[in-house]
């Protein structure tokens, strides 16, 4: 049967998302909503004249959903949901700061998608998204490996682009990882960075490579700061692209994504980034690998931040 893909949200992360998913043309249908009347017709009008021109056959159908649940019909049968729901952050803000506003939201996007596509597998990118993500797979009570949250491959593609430019280096010859949370408590793992296979300890001082750490860290942040109205949306797209393709191909790649933990690195019971393996079941498994010991105790670190946090979203 021919694949069909949904992405809840028209704003530039949403569309930006349903572009690139249509573009792949790898699924029959993508659904684009948003709760804007007419916005996500006009978009997926506007991708579908696209057609032609970029050599997909794809459709994309625009949706505008009401707040009873009017319109999500039309996501029955996705294999995969994406939400992008809520707000962006502005300048000055944190992601923690959207919680609340963001969190009624996500509830309410993630009982719909349990009730009209119970079977798809759901990638949450809403902020902050390591709560959002656990608020998710509460709200729909779907297996914990069929939720899971984007966030290690655009951190981790962020951290690879700056090696790439200090070092002037192709893309391709980095290897780099990021892990933790999507904020403060962050995990950048310099011990598993590689610049053509060679140890990035190796082509750059200590100083240097935690420079590059922090400014990983505060990717998101630097864009917001630049753009003044709103957050990031080409890498993330891309980033949340790329996993619902791995899903719908069931490709078993291996990737830093916002997970269910339970038991590896010694932790428990909490969404947490590390790497996992991708396919049409959501997380296949989580994948444990060396880590330094503070890169492991950062880990650990980051696993008590968000788990207060995600104590905190049941009552949200
Ligand atoms: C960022 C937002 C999308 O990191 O979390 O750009």
């Amino acid at each position: 049967m021919g694949k069909k893909v949904t992405v809840v949200g028209a704003g530039f992360y949403g569309s930006t998302t349903a572009q690139r998913l249509a573009e792949y043309d790898i699924f029959d249908t993508v659904v684009l909503t948003d709760i804007i009347d007419g916005k996500p017709a006009g978009l997926a009008l506007d991708m579908n004249q696209s057609r032609p021109i970029e050599g997909f056959e794809t459709k994309v159908v625009g949706v505008t959903t009401g707040t009873n649940g009017e319109g999500y019909e039309a996501i029955e049968g996705s294999d995969v949901v994406v939400v992008t729901a809520g707000l962006p952050r502005k300048p000055g803000m944190s992601r923690m700061d959207l919680l609340e506003v963001n969190a009624k939201i996500v509830r309410q996007v993630a009982e719909n998608i349990a009730k009209y596509a119970p079977n798809a597998v759901v990638i949450v990118v809403s902020n902050p998204v390591d709560e959002m993500t656990a608020l998710a797979q509460l709200a729909t009570q779907f297996p914990k490996n069929r939720v899971f949250g984007q966030a290690g491959v655009l951190d981790t593609a962020r951290f690879t682009n700056s090696i790439a430019e200090t070092l002037a280096v192709p893309v391709k010859s980095v290897k780099a990882l990021t892990l933790g949370s999507h904020g403060d408590t962050m995990v950048p793992v310099p011990s598993r960075c590689t610049v053509d296979g060679k140890p990035l300890s190796d082509l750059l001082p200590a100083e240097k490579i935690e420079e590059l750490v922090v400014r990983t860290r505060n990717g998101g942040a630097e864009v917001v700061a630049l753009l003044k109205t709103g957050s990031a949306y080409y890498a993330p797209s891309a980033a949340a692209a790329r996993m619902a393709k791995a899903v719908v191909e069931d490709s078993g790649a291996v990737l830093p994504v916002c997970a269910w933990v339970d038991g590896e690195y010694g932790i428990s019971g909490v969404y947490l980034g590390v790497e996992a393996q991708i396919g049409a079941e959501g997380i296949k498994k989580v994948v444990e690998d060396k880590l330094t010991d503070t890169e492991l105790a950062g880990l650990k670190e980051a696993a008590e931040a968000v788990r207060a946090k995600q104590a905190d979203v049941a009552n949200l």
